[in-house]
């Protein structure tokens, strides 16, 4: 692996059922950017997720995370490596008996050995990190709403303090101003953190704002890698229309293409 790479993935096949997802799938991940993954929906970016975290088997190919290879590491080698990592999975996922703080603690239960009121006051720096106010912080899933929902999300991901966070859809369900903060704040913890982030999204306006380069998902095969403008020349026709059609033209061709930060103006 070189040095600079935080996921490395090559010829990855994976199958379920007797269906072939993932036929050859080779991109990586550079330290400290923000990698966003598209595909249509249901072409495998959660399967891909869910196989490098070691949750899918892979039927064939590598998977190398910061430095060790996954596929051949012993249960001792992968538990070192999953405490350096955060996720936040697609569906929100927080255990909805659990409050906000206690869902923020479970990785720490898991794999800290901590005084409880130690966690506590860690789980609450997390929570107030991404913007929950203290009078939430006991509240049940069910009692709070979806972009809050998803910030104890992200909370619980920055739990261990990761070097590397998957986020699956973070700003889907949210609207076009909350998701705007979303994407604000992943940027914001990213840089302070020194984060490295594969973010699959089918957002373009977070792909124009956060992402410092992108791998494109279809059949099968990452198909496009590299920065917007890489994608705005890719001639493959599922990229094309997806960075070309009319949604994404209206949005590329704004002056402030490329800047970090800028106000979204359409769903
Ligand atoms: N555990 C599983 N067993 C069998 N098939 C599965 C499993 N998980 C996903 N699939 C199938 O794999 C395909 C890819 O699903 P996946 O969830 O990765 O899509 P996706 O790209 O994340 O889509 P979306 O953008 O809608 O979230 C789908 O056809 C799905 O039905
Ligand atoms: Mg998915």
């Amino acid at each position: 692996m070189t040095g600079d790479n935080v996921i490395e993935v090559r010829d990855l096949v994976v199958a379920l059922g007797n269906r072939t997802i993932l036929d050859g799938v080779t991109f990586q991940v550079r330290r400290g950017e923000v990698f966003g993954f598209v595909g249509g929906s249901g072409s495998g970016k959660s399967v891909l997720l869910r196989t490098i975290i070691g949750l899918l088997p892979r039927r064939s190919g590598s998977i190398e995370v910061l430095g060790t290879r996954l596929d051949t590491a012993t249960d001792a080698e992968r538990r070192q490596i999953e405490r350096r990592w955060g996720i936040l999975f697609q569906q929100g996922a927080l255990f909805s008996s659990l409050t906000a703080l206690q869902n923020v603690q479970f990785p720490m239960v898991e794999y800290l050995d901590l005084p409880q009121r130690l966690m506590d006051e860690m789980a609450a720096t997390k929570l107030e990190m991404v913007g929950l106010r203290k009078a939430d912080h006991h509240k049940l899933p069910s009692e709070l709403s979806g972009g809050m929902t998803k910030r104890v999300a992200l909370a619980r991901a920055l739990a261990l303090d990761p070097e590397l966070v998957f986020l699956d859809e973070p700003t889907s369900g949210l609207d076009p101003i909350a998701a705007g903060d979303f994407d604000a704040l992943i940027r914001t913890l990213q840089r302070t953190l020194g984060l490295t982030v594969f973010m699959i999204t089918h957002d373009l306006e977070s792909l124009k704002t956060i992402c410092d380069r992108v791998g494109a998902l279809a059949d099968g095969r990452v198909v496009a890698t590299g920065s917007i403008d890489t994608m705005l020349q890719s001639e493959h026709p599922w990229v094309r229309e997806y960075f070309r059609g009319r949604r994404a033209t209206a949005l590329f061709s704004r002056p402030d293409h490329g800047t970090a930060g800028s106000p979204r103006s359409e769903a």
